[in-house]
């Protein structure tokens, strides 16, 4: 009795298999129908995966940088994903870059509102009204022309923060953190107006900085109940700016104010903890994974370590101050920094399509979002030949005194809302390389570790370690 009922439960567990199944493939066939039959006009091709509204979701997340390149070589490129709900098309032409950098049917804040509410907790409302202000405030106080008065405290913090580090066996990462991270925050918001200065609570600030940012972007995508620590990082470090934000004082003439200071003159009192925690992950997120980059690709190459070590030597020896006119006649490490930038830029960049937007024969749909993509743009051979390998030499053919990067270098993004960080940026990382370099003998303890093909925003992670062994000069 007892085997006869269980093989009647077998063959009713059989049955519900198979006729799920079949629903399954019924649903899948009658979704691809539905998007044949009501196609997109002369929208873009299109490549919807097998399920309704998840779309092509899972392949895509498996490699996503992968992904597009893949999709490339099939649907050429211009082609469309649909991504948990989202009409994602690519524009992987370098003809193309200049529609999505200037054309008025295409938006930066409409791409970029909602994951902001996500990571920061923006309301819409603020978002939109304070945006500009931001971006233009940020962009004031790090253009060019400011940075010199930055200078001095950046050279301390660095010099003092590298003088630290003795004989011994580190992490390269770590390293990079340790000093750099601290005196960019102490630059651009005020000596220890962050916990910088005490040991044990500057730890924990890293900390949660650190647990924030690696899963940044997927805190732009989904709920905080799927992320747990990310939530409570994210909530530490709020809470840590909203006491920040009561200390400092937003009087004073403007050019004497801190970044922050000018910051917290313009936005609402009530969102000036989220704007403030924004500030710092743009100030650190992209810059110092790079530097890190830059140090493992050239220690990883002997040629290009003598070159630049000559170059350091030669300039200002290994004792005498690294003054910011000196960095002028360091332009082998500058083309160094832009190399290691070019082959490990953003996944993607984005905008979202508020009315038609017309590119090649194609039209793309309002509501849409388009992105171009910095890291495959960047392997392009017509622009940079021999693309994958770490070449710094090519920059000497582009005029960096005057600041004009390559032909189809986009790493800074383009158009009105293009990063306002970046000569802050160039100048950190120069200096901190010839500080560096000045100072220490530096050799990998193994190879250059692999990037992460996971994340899509910003500069690339290493996925393994990065062990080297420092002797002092
Ligand atoms: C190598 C380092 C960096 C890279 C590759 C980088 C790249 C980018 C990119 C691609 C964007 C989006 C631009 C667009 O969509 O057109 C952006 C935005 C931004 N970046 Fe950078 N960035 C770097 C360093 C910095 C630094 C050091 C700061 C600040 C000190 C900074 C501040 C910002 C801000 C505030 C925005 C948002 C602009 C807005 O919302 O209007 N960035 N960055």
């Amino acid at each position: 009795m007892a085997t006869e009922s269980a093989e009647r439960g077998n063959v009713h567990v059989l049955l519900t298999a198979v006729v799920l199944g079949l629903v399954s493939l019924l649903l899948q066939i009658f979704w691809r129908r539905i998007i044949a039959k009501n196609g997109r006009g002369d929208s873009p091709p299109m490549h919807t995966g097998w399920f309704p509204w998840i779309g092509c979701a899972v392949e895509f997340g498996k490699a996503p940088v992968h992904f597009i390149e893949a999709k490339r070589k099939e649907m050429g490129p211009v082609y469309t994903l649909l991504v948990a709900g989202e009409h994602m098309t690519f524009l992987l032409d370098p003809e193309d870059f200049h529609l999505f950098f200037q054309s008025p049917n295409v938006d930066f804040q409409k791409a970029v509102q909602l994951p902001v509410q996500r990571v920061a907790s923006v309301t819409e409302e603020s978002f939109f009204t304070y945006h500009t202000k931001i971006h233009d405030t940020v962009k004031g106080k790090l253009a060019a022309g400011q940075l010199t008065s930055l200078y001095p405290k950046l050279r301390q913090g660095f010099a003092e923060g590298l003088d630290h580090i003795k004989k011994g066996d580190y992490e390269l990462h770590d390293v990079v953190r340790g000093v750099m991270y601290r005196t960019v925050l102490d630059n651009l918001f005020g000596k220890g107006v962050l916990p910088t200065l005490d040991q044990d609570k500057y730890k924990e600030l890293e900390r949660h900085f650190v647990m924030f940012d690696d899963l940044f972007e997927y805190g732009a995508k989904l709920p905080p109940f799927f992320l747990r620590e990310w939530s409570t990082s994210k909530g530490w470090l709020l809470k840590m700016f909203g006491q920040v934000v009561q200390r400092v004082d937003t009087g004073g003439e403007e050019e004497k104010k801190t970044v922050l200071q000018s910051l917290l003159s313009v936005v609402d009192a009530q969102h000036a903890p989220n704007y403030s925690l924004l500030l710092m992950w743009a100030s650190l997120a992209n810059a110092i994974p790079i530097m890190f980059w830059t140090l493992a690709f050239v220690l990883d190459d002997k040629r290009v370590v003598e070159k630049a070590r000559q170059e350091v030597m030669s300039t200002v020896g290994t004792s005498s101050e690294v003054r910011e006119e000196s960095l002028a006649s360091m332009p082998y490490l500058k083309c160094c920094i832009l190399e290691a930038i070019r082959l490990r830029s953003p996944g993607i960049i984005t905008r979202r399509v508020v009315k038609p937007f017309k590119v090649k024969n194609m039209t793309v749909p309002a509501g849409d979002m388009v992105m171009v993509s910095p890291f495959w743009a960047h392997r392009n051979p017509t622009f940079f030949p021999d693309p994958h390998k770490f070449l710094p030499e090519r920059w000497l053919s582009a005029d960096l005194e005057k600041n004009v990067f390559l032909e189809g270098f986009i790493a800074f993004g383009g158009g009105r809302y293009q990063c306002p960080g970046r000569w802050f940026a160039l100048l950190e990382l120069h200096l901190f390389l010839a500080l560096f370099i000045q100072r220490f003998d530096c050799k990998l303890q193994g190879a250059v570790p692999d990037f992460s093909p996971l994340h899509l925003v910003g500069t690339q992670q290493p996925v393994g370690p990065c062990p080297v062994h420092i002797e002092n000069l």
